[in-house]
């Protein structure tokens, strides 16, 4: 990782981890038991890529951080949520999230739904009413609009939804690639998109090159998460490793083998660098990024 990157991650991830505790109702405030949860899952842990995103699509268009918390706090507490959900015996069933005990684990299932819930609420009400936005109405509304399409089920929901139809059976590429696309690409995405909502007068031209690129890494981060949970270990990952092997997942690596697997990345990677060719330097943060996401250990 760069050292310009390595600087500018931790930045984000101190920032956004006071955002979000800032926002988080308090373990003391009823119910405790659901707040406990909920600050257990989101708190203190994850690389926090999308909040990053976020802040550094802002850095390329000269937005400051000061109006990005919201929006950084809203895709990560619909990640969260995600999570929580993804873990659940009814879908991956897996123990270990981030390092600790997966929130069904640690509490019990019911709290985990419930959680998860309670995180997609926090989301949207946070793009609705935090202070520290100052885009206008139209604009906010946007974010919004957006979020929820990628959340949704046209969205992340969707892609959740693919997956746990596909275990099993045999899919092609291109389902394949629509499977992660919606899954785990349109939040990625999302998290570049609403940085752009949140200045007025951003050139339309700008945002689109911005959302192409986050296209590509959008899918190469899902490709690199099915890398990793083949090559990597478990300490490494903070999650059990050969997850995906053991539910019978489609995969990159098992439709194209590890070497397809780390080509395509590699492909999505220099498409994403293409995206960024009408930026000069304000972008090399969201290019050393795109090359990070393909290179990380977990
Ligand atoms: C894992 O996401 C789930 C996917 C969508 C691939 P991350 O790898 O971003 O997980 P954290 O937030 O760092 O824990
Ligand atoms: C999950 O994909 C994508 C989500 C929407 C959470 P995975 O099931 O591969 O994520 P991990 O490997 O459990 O983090
Ligand atoms: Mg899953
Ligand atoms: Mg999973
Ligand atoms: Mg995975």
């Amino acid at each position: 990782m760069s050292n310009a990157l390595k600087e500018y991650l931790s930045f984000c991830q101190n920032r956004v981890e006071r955002a979000l505790e800032a926002r988080l109702p308090g373990e003391q405030i009823l119910p405790q038991k659901l707040h406990k949860a909920m600050r257990y899952c989101v708190l203190d842990g994850g690389k926090r890529m999308r909040p990053m995103l976020t802040y550094c699509t802002g850095k390329t268009l000269g937005i400051e951080p000061e109006v990005l918390d919201g929006p950084a706090c809203a895709v990560e507490f619909i990640h969260v949520y995600s999570l929580i959900h993804d873990d659940l015996p009814a879908m991956d069933d897996d123990d270990l999230r981030r390092g600790k005990p997966t929130c069904h684990v640690a509490f019990d299932e019911a709290t985990a739904i419930l959680t998860g819930d309670a995180l997609q609420a926090l989301a949207f009400e946070t793009l609705a009413h935090d202070p520290t936005i100052t885009a206008s109405m139209e604009n906010r509304l946007k974010m919004i609009t957006a979020l929820a399409k990628a959340s949704g089920s046209q969205g992340m929901v969707g892609g959740q939804a693919i997956d746990l139809e596909s275990v099993g059976t045999k899919i092609t590429l291109p389902e394949l690639e629509n499977m992660h696309i919606h899954k785990t690409g349109a939040l990625i995405r999302a998290s570049v998109n609403l940085a752009t909502f949140a200045k007025e007068g951003i050139d339309p031209s700008a945002a689109k090159k911005l959302d192409q690129y986050a296209k590509c890494i959008g899918l190469s981060f899902q490709v690199k998460d099915d890398i990793l949970d083949e090559e990597s270990d478990t300490a490494t990952l903070g999650k059990t490793q050969g997850k995906d092997k053991f539910n019978d997942k489609p995969t990159y690596p098992a439709l194209l083998g590890m070497a397809g697997a780390k080509q395509k990345a590699l492909d999505l990677h220099e498409k994403a660098i293409e995206s960024l060719d009408i930026f000069g330097k304000e972008a090399d943060l969201l290019r050393d990024l795109s090359l990070y996401i393909i290179q990380r250990d977990h």
